[in-house]
């Protein structure tokens, strides 16, 4: 476990829908309508009343309720985490469509709404990692970034969890978070 200022980090190998915290990161897609992953887990564990709720989020554009790098908030329902925050990392083509930004950004917006809700713990799945093909250990270095960014400011307790699933994906995590480590 990492401590920067008032924040704690962990890396735990254990899927989210079990974790102990406030709330937990839905890795959603545009349309927030359910999917494999960690959104089909979170959709399975929470009942079918987390569909209806995302379903009730305005469409910004045909077939997008929540745009990459934003979120989307709903309750936990059958869930023991109080809410779900739903995002949507970007799409990995390369690098060179501005996908680090947009999953900063997915970070960014969990933090800010955690903040808003006055929550002090939250889960974060390994956004983009799976079906949308973002490389590890890059994607983990932005976790890592983001999360030291907002560990900076906070001045409250706050915990955050880094919830993967694999030894490669727990190595990852932890690897980045002593690369951030050492650039405080
Ligand atoms: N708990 C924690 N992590 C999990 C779980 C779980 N229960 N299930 C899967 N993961 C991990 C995967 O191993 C991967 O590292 O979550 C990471 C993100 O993978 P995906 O769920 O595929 O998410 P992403 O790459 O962001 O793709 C999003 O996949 O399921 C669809 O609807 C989703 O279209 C969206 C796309």
């Amino acid at each position: 476990m990492l401590i920067w200022r008032a924040t704690t980090v962990e890396v735990v190998e254990a899927s989210i829908v079990g974790l102990d915290v406030d709330a937990i990161v839905n890795a959603a897609n545009a349309p927030l309508a359910g999917g494999g992953g960690v959104d089909g887990a979170i959709h399975r564990a929470a009942g079918p009343e987390l569909y209806a709720a995302c379903q009730q989020f305005p469409e910004v554009e045909p077939g997008v309720r929540c745009p990459p790098g934003e979120v989307r908030v709903t309750s936990g329902f059958l869930l023991p985490q109080k809410y779900v925050l739903h995002t949507v990392g970007p799409i990995w083509f390369g690098g060179g469509q501005g996908e680090p930004e947009t999953l900063a950004c997915c970070y960014r917006a969990c933090f800010a709404e955690a903040e808003r809700l006055g929550l002090s713990s939250l889960a974060f799945p390994a956004i983009s990692t799976g079906v949308y093909g973002y490389p590890l250990d890059a994607a983990a270095l932005i976790a890592a970034h983001e999360t030291r960014v907002f560990a900076e400011r906070r001045t409250a307790p706050f915990r955050v969890v880094m919830s993967v699933l694999g030894a490669e994906f727990v190595e990852a995590e932890e690897r980045a978070l002593m690369i951030e480590s050492r650039r405080v």
